[in-house]
């Protein structure tokens, strides 16, 4: 099973982003959580490429069609969505391989609920499947950690693995999370 993760901060030191390679470090067994690493590269969105995508979205495209399920950690930005998550988004819209894509959410910073708000109606709006078991705050920010540091907290390595083995169940990989 083949979890894409997209971190929706291009901060080096990015919270949403150590939460995601925590998840690469915490998944289930027989589960590959695997980091998006092209969100800076995306050209901005335009519908007349929709057709006939640049290189960098038809990768995107790809790898959603390749994943069982996506991950998104991404922050807020002026009471709004990160616009280079925003922008990947708009590039799946008309995608082939995006409706039904199981989807879970972490939000690391507990104050940041609209752009949280505006990610669900958006993938609801493109036919995602929000698992909503799967969906945490994880309260990163502002504490400096980075993904060895995820999970070595023992609340926070918890919280990420339940909802790990959470997504994987209800995308049917029900045996990667059997005892
Ligand atoms: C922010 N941040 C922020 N937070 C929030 O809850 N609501 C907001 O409207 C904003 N707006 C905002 C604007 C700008 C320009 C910056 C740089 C930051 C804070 C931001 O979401 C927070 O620092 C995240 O933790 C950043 O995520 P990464 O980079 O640590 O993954």
């Amino acid at each position: 099973m083949r979890i894409l993760a997209i971190c929706g901060s291009l901060r080096a030191a990015s919270s949403n982003r150590a939460a995601l390679e925590a998840a690469v470090l915490l998944a289930p067994a027989g589960v590959e959580v695997v980091l998006y690493e092209g969100l800076a590269g995306l050209p901005h969105f335009n519908p007349d490429l929709d057709d006939d995508p640049p290189p960098a979205a038809a990768r995107l495209r790809a790898e959603i069609g390749r994943c069982d399920g996506l991950l998104i950690s991404s922050p807020e930005y002026a009471h709004g969505v990160a616009g280079a998550m925003k922008n990947a988004l708009d590039w799946l819209v008309g995608s082939l391989e995006f409706p039904g894509t199981p989807v879970a959410l972490i939000n690391t910073s507990p104050r940041a609920s609209l752009a949280q708000a505006q990610t669900r109606e958006t993938l609801k709006t493109m036919s995602a499947a929000i698992v909503e078991d799967a969906c945490i705050e994880l309260p990163l920010m502002g504490r400096g950690l980075d993904a060895d540091g995820v999970v070595a907290d023992g609340p926070l390595s918890a919280a990420l693995r339940a909802a790990l083995e959470s997504f994987v169940l209800a995308t049917g990989g029900a045996e990667a999370v059997s005892p």
